[in-house]
């Protein structure tokens, strides 16, 4: 098998270089040239002609796309070996008033009664059964709860959805294709989805849903940590649903995939598996990571793009850029993303510490820390694909300014707080804090000064003040800017000597 594998996969290899060929001759048939390669190779597979001219690549195609996946990815579920051999916990009932507020644990009783009444099967899932089991065993008291994931089986989520909210009140909305609902509460939003099992047509696409029970449900998720269920009917209020030995791989500290073919199906559980692999300090199954090595080889990623690539490493780079960044590295994904092939980790270590202490001095600002590790590889990389990823307008602004910032040469310890202002005071947050690992540490040190200066600084006098001095229009704007950069100075301290400086120099211009 090793031997057809390496084969085919070689010939394929060799197919990928004919997309030239493929983009010329196909533009009639291919709409846009955001299609991906995949479809390429579809539509031209059909076509006779081509059928002719690259009938071997055709037999290597059909090995790789259709009759490989096949063989190596039967979606045989691994089975938790020594599963029995430890005791697992059967039910969370009697610490869910350890974990949950009152209102949560309102809102289950509510859950229930309506379940019970109409017949349904209702299931706490997803991360918050993950999150408490992994809190439980560490003997912590809390967990973080902004969103509650439900599966509902037996009926539509739907309408279950709809008659709870009769009750809370919310903000409801609904996906009838998927059969999923969503409540907006003021601190929380709940998310009921109707059993489902997924099957994937197409690699890295959406899937195609079926309803299901739940252990089908589970069964299409990613890793045996996340497909662990709390019921919440009256018959087994809090009992612990675990088919996959979830339990044990939390007592383990591993992340395991279900069945063989799982990254295959959605290669966005690669970045998935690193953020969780950072953010719960766990250790990858030496069979997942095998199964991911081979995935990898497979290319996997040739169809993740757009809105679902850039949540994903988002997701990743918000939690800690140097962590984020590494991961990616080791699996090659940097590369394969961003065609960049190393980055300077030590650069992003001391951009995460920075990120620490400003966000213990100043709580209330929001570093986005994703947007500035895009900024850094963006302004690392030579010639990056930006199609593949999506951001907002004010986004891409913040990624632009940290790839276009640059460190003025005659800037350095002995210049005033108001020339670092004139180069970088408008700059976003993010901006302004990458701009800092560009510099060597004296100079640092200084702008950190600076930094915190600004962040702290309240201008003397608002814009409405300088209005009844009897100035109009833009002229508002720079005069204020002015009485800053004064103030950062150290010029100015008191209003009055703003308005003396203002009537002085502005007046009678
Ligand atoms: N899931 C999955 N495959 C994905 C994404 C999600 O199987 N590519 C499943 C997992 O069971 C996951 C659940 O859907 O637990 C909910 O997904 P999400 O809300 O994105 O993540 P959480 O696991 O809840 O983790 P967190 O919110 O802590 O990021």
């Amino acid at each position: 098998t090793e031997f057809i594998f390496k084969r085919s996969l070689g010939s394929y290899l060799k197919f990928v270089d004919i997309k030239p060929y493929i983009e010329k001759t196909i533009k009639d048939k291919v709409l846009s040239s955001k299609i991906s390669l995949w479809d390429y190779y579809d539509n031209y597979v059909k076509d006779l002609r081509f059928q002719i001219k690259f009938r071997k690549y055709i037999l290597s195609y059909r090995i790789f796309k259709e009759i490989l996946p096949r063989v190596f990815f039967k979606p045989v579920l691994i089975p938790p070996k020594d599963r029995k051999k430890h005791p697992i916990l059967l039910s969370f009932k009697k610490y869910f008033s350890k974990y949950f507020s009152v209102s949560i644990i309102d809102l289950f009783q509510q859950i229930k009664q309506i379940g019970d009444k109409d017949h349904l099967n209702i299931f706490l899932v997803g991360g918050i059964p993950r999150d408490l089991l992994i809190a439980h065993l560490n003997s912590k008291n809390k967990i973080t709860i902004d969103e509650l994931d439900f599966v509902v089986s037996g009926g539509s989520a739907i309408h279950f959805a709809e008659k709870i909210n009769r009750k809370l009140k919310g903000r409801l909305s609904f996906y009838k294709d998927f059969n999923t609902a969503t409540i907006k509460l003021p601190n929380i939003s709940l998310d009921f989805a109707t059993a489902r099992s997924e099957v994937y047509l197409e690699q890295g696409r959406l899937p195609m849903v079926e309803h299901t029970d739940l252990y089908n449900d589970l069964k299409r998720r990613d890793f045996t940590i996340n497909a662990i269920a709390i019921s919440l009917n009256s018959k087994d209020f809090g009992k612990i649903i675990d088919y996959f030995g979830g339990q044990l791989d939390i007592r383990k500290g591993y992340l395991r995939i279900l069945h063989q073919k799982s990254f295959f199906d959605d290669p966005t559980r690669v970045l998935r598996m690193i953020r969780f692999k950072n953010s719960l300090n766990f250790n990858i199954e030496p069979r997942t990571e095998k199964l991911l090595g081979f995935s990898l080889d497979f290319g996997i990623f040739q169809s993740i793009k757009g809105v679902r690539l850039t949540r994903e490493l988002s997701l990743l780079f918000q939690l800690a850029p140097s962590k984020g960044v590494e991961g990616l590295i080791k699996y090659n994904l940097l590369y394969e993303f961003f065609g960049v092939e190393d980055l300077n980790i030590q650069k992003l270590k001391l951009l995460n510490s920075s990120i620490n202490w400003l966000s213990i001095l100043h709580p209330e600002i929001n570093i986005k820390k994703d947007l500035i590790t895009f900024g850094y590889i963006f302004k690392t990389g030579k010639n990056i694909n930006r199609d593949l990823f999506v951001f907002k307008k004010k986004e891409d602004q913040i990624i632009r300014e940290i790839i276009t910032i640059k460190i003025p040469k005659f800037l350095s310890i002995s210049s005033k707080f108001s020339s670092f202002y004139k180069y970088f005071g408008k700059l976003s947050i993010e901006a302004k804090l990458f701009i800092l690992v560009e510099m060597n540490e004296k100079l640092r040190k200084y702008y950190i000064e600076f930094l915190l200066k600004t962040i702290a600084l309240k201008p003397i006098i608002t814009g409405g003040e300088i209005m009844k001095l009897g100035f109009q229009g833009e002229i508002i704007g720079k005069i204020m800017e002015k009485i800053i950069k004064l103030q950062l100075d150290g010029k100015i301290i008191h209003k009055e000597d703003a308005i003396d400086y203002i009537k002085r120099r502005f007046i009678g211009i």
